[in-house]
């Protein structure tokens, strides 16, 4: 039987080798991490992350042929295939502070694979890294002197969080990269049968290594890009009454173009598209490829300017004035379907908010907990609220971050009843009937869109 070992049992790690699990009864799948606390929640009825359709799925393979453990170490032994899913954050220290990768749990983990293993093993890059990392990998494993051999292959996950198990069951597409040796390619062949499993052949991709480390952050630019370009003209359309939405149809309906990824919001979040771009940026840099770095580095300079935008514009229509006003955060995740708050745009929008002394209140259905550790400095200032209705209560404005399915089916009468006038309400998202809340009476303000004011 062969025994797959994926460290890091995060966002990406577990859902993935779950799925895997799932779709080849004869192979184990055992998932480590560090964590004992996550580790714990992954064995129990309570999944450390909120992803719909993954209880299923873990529940099916979970004790059949996916563990979940903290012994590292004898997982590595064992292993014939080892994922390397752990965090590749944005380095916060030293050279590249604030752009480059932080790479030191990969080469942990690396250095971790080369003390314990005794037999042969293919290592997977399921971290998005920086293009030329599986170099430094083989030479870090292939430096031991215990005869092992180890294949380094790149296997860059693709899955968008909230659709994370929808992604994992039908993917656009599954890419391996490998080297064209005869051992390389034995590698590649061994886990392209993994997803051969349930993917269609021609949906699994073979490239070099270095194609596929570099398509992996070239896809999170380009995605990220294009919300950043809606985002730009949502601008433009408010100065102009535009109307971004019938911009994104009228473009989107262009064949070359296509329609997604193409939704103006407060703009993008999730652990992925700044960091990846960042990283992208300080390769170029490296490379001493200025004008590319500054191409890519305005994408993230831009949804920056979104964030900002959004409070401004709120500041600007309630009198110049939000001192003590009280404030509904409706959604903290960086989108709905997930618990996840990373870089979502609602913390940098709450700590304005409280720059301008700001009352706030934050509801959301999943990541009140999140939310409650990204603001932990200022959490005296800031009120968590389970319930929309009573978050609402006293507020004069509300604004919606995320776009969660519940917030279109909340009764808007009600809301408005309860709170101050004049009552604005802030559609970060363009979620909402709008035309039907300016009927309630609400001061309605969206992205790209004309305002619906009554005063
Ligand atoms: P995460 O922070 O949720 O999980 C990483 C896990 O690795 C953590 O639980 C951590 O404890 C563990 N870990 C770190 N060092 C370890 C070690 N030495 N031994 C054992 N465990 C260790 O991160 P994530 O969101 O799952 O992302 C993982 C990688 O996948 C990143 O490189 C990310 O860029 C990439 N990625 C993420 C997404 C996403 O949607 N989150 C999508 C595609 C790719
Ligand atoms: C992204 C990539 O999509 C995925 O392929 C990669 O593996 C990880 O990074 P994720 O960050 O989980 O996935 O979610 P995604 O759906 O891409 O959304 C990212 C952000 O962009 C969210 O804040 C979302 O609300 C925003 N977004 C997306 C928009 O504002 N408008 C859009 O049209 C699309």
């Amino acid at each position: 039987m062969t025994k797959i070992l994926c460290i890091g049992a995060g966002y990406v790690g577990g859902p993935t080798m779950a799925m895997i699990a799932k779709k080849n009864t004869n192979v184990q799948v055992t998932v480590v991490d560090i964590n004992q606390q996550r580790i714990d929640a992954w064995n129990s009825d309570n999944l450390p992350i909120y992803e719909p359709g993954l209880d299923e799925v873990v529940n099916e393979a979970r004790g059949r042929n996916l563990f979940f453990s903290t012994d590292v170490e004898k997982g590595i032994a064992e292993a014939d295939i080892i994922f390397v899913s752990v965090n590749t954050p944005t380095k916060t220290f030293g050279h590249g502070a604030g752009c480059a990768a932080d790479l030191q749990y990969w080469e942990k983990c690396a250095r971790q694979i080369l003390e314990v293993a005794t037999s042969d093993k293919i290592v997977v890059e399921k971290s998005t890294l920086p293009v030329r990392t599986a170099a430094a990998m083989e030479r870090i494993l292939n430096s031991g002197r215990n005869g092992a051999h180890f294949d380094v292959l790149s296997n860059p996950e693709f899955l968008a969080e909230g659709t994370a198990i929808a992604d994992l069951d039908n993917p656009d597409r599954i890419l391996i990269g490998g080297h064209s040796t005869p051992e390389g390619k034995k590698a590649v062949q061994a886990l392209v049968d993994v997803y051969a499993a349930w993917v269609p052949q021609e949906k699994i991709i073979t490239t070099n290594l270095w194609s596929s480390e570099l398509s992996k952050l070239t896809a999170n630019a380009f995605l990220a890009q294009r919300v950043s370009s809606i985002n730009s003209i949502s601008a433009l359309c408010e100065a102009t009454e535009a109307d971004v939405g019938e911009v994104a149809y009228a473009i989107g309906t262009d064949s070359r173009i296509g329609p997604k990824f193409l939704k103006a919001s407060v703009g993008f979040g999730g652990s992925c598209f700044k960091k990846d771009i960042l990283n992208l940026v300080y390769l170029c840099e490296s490379y001493g490829l200025h004008e590319v770095a500054e191409y890519w580095r305005q994408v993230v300079k831009m949804n920056e300017y979104q964030e900002r935008r959004f409070v401004d514009r709120m500041l600007k229509e309630m009198f110049n004035t939000i001192a003590g006003k009280r404030i509904a955060l409706f959604g903290f995740a960086f989108k709905a379907d997930t618990g996840d708050t990373r870089e979502s745009p609602a913390i940098l929008i709450t700590r304005e908010l409280l720059e301008e002394n700001a009352e706030v209140v934050i509801t959301d259905p999943q990541a009140l907990k999140h939310a409650e550790q990204d603001l932990a400095d200022v959490i005296d200032r800031v009120v968590f609220e389970p319930d929309p209705y009573k978050a609402a209560e006293g507020a004069h404005a509300v604004a919606l971050l995320t776009e969660w399915k519940e917030y279109k089916e909340l009764d808007y009468q009600k809301i408005f009843d309860r709170m101050a006038q004049p009552a604005f309400l802030f559609d970060g998202r363009n979620h909402l009937d709008h035309q039907e809340l300016f009927g309630i009476g609400y001061n309605v303000y969206s992205i790209g869109k004309a305002p619906l004011k009554h005063i």
